[in-house]
């Protein structure tokens, strides 16, 4: 049999089924439950089996599941980490079982590349500067300044890392626009609600624009808009990650100004990364998944198709 990248030598998994473990980091937003939609419907028509652990958002938890893998002798595992540091130790037993691991979603950060064989999903620092592009377009003949506050996700995540680097660098381009609040809110619709809610208590109607990490918390902070008496979309222009359903309706009803894609429809490309590391091809490194940005009209348009 051929040799599988990250496997000891010697090793042949080349039996079918193929066992496949995947420690999904929780259940946190839409997105992220499509997300899990996505790779258990992509497992079953296919002749991988899925052992699937929800961590709820614990590191700990995710280490956890890695090691009952392990335990498990399954041939591969996936991770959906929920931060970026503190995996290498983990990754090196991983590495020491001979059992190779591809990174979906997002990414950890170890000094060592080997530790993982690719890291399938969406290139946030893109999303973030997307977002960045439309609120200097959308304000480009609004004279300053312009005050803006950020509800990022959730704290050393690679989304809220990546999206808030990107925005930051393209909105500076204006030297009056000034972020006058930027917190976490963890990728939920609650925290979105409550977070913006202490944002409108502390600045009023000198918020002209919010930058949403995601839509659930956007969705959030949408009710607490309404519920300050301010008009979500007018008076704040609001802008979103994501692109679920609900957030294209809120688009259409002009209380988003504009979601910038991320797909969650990960399970393809991941069951796909799997069958081929089976067969022993090489993969790249990297496996970056093509998204765009909605408008209204384009929302119009998605709606009816939209499965999240
Ligand atoms: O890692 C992807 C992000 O995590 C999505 O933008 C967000 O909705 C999810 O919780």
């Amino acid at each position: 049999g051929k040799q599988v990248p990250g496997l000891k030598t010697g090793t042949n998994i080349q039996k079918r089924p193929i066992l496949l473990g995947f420690s999904q980091l929780g259940s946190e937003s839409d997105w992220r439950k499509a997300n899990t939609l996505s790779i258990k419907e992509s497992a079953e028509e296919s002749e991988i089996s899925l052992l699937f652990e929800n961590a709820e958002q614990s590191q700990e938890r995710q280490f956890e599941a890695v090691r009952s893998f392990i335990k498990q002798k399954v041939d591969v595992i996936s991770i959906a980490p929920v931060v970026e540091k503190g995996w290498e130790p983990i990754l090196k037993e991983v590495k020491q079982a001979g059992i190779p691991v591809i990174i979906i979603d997002r990414l950890v950060e170890v000094s060592d590349p080997s530790l993982y064989v690719t890291f399938i999903g969406s290139d946030f620092y893109e999303e973030g500067r997307k977002a960045g592009k439309y609120v200097l377009d959308k304000l480009a003949n609004t004279p300053g300044p312009i005050g803006i506050v950020e509800l990022k996700g959730t704290e050393g995540s690679t989304p809220s890392i990546a999206r808030g680097k990107g925005f930051h660098e393209v909105i500076t381009k204006r030297t009056d626009f000034a972020v006058l609040e930027s917190a976490n809110a963890d990728f939920t619709f609650t925290q979105g609600k409550e977070v913006m809610r202490s944002f409108l208590q502390a600045r009023g109607t000198s918020i002209r624009v919010l930058f949403s990490h995601n839509d659930d918390m956007a969705l959030g902070a949408i009710e607490a808009i309404e519920e300050y008496g301010l008009r979500p979309g007018k008076d704040i222009v609001i802008v979103s990650v994501d692109g679920t359903r609900k957030a294209l309706e809120k688009l259409m009803e002009g209380k988003i100004n504009s979601v910038v894609e991320c797909n969650p429809l990960l399970g393809p490309n991941l069951i796909q990364a799997v069958n081929e590391m089976i067969d022993g091809r090489t993969l790249p490194k990297r496996i970056v998944t093509p998204e765009s940005i909605f408008t209204e009209v384009t929302a119009a348009r998605e709606i009816g198709t939209r499965r999240y």
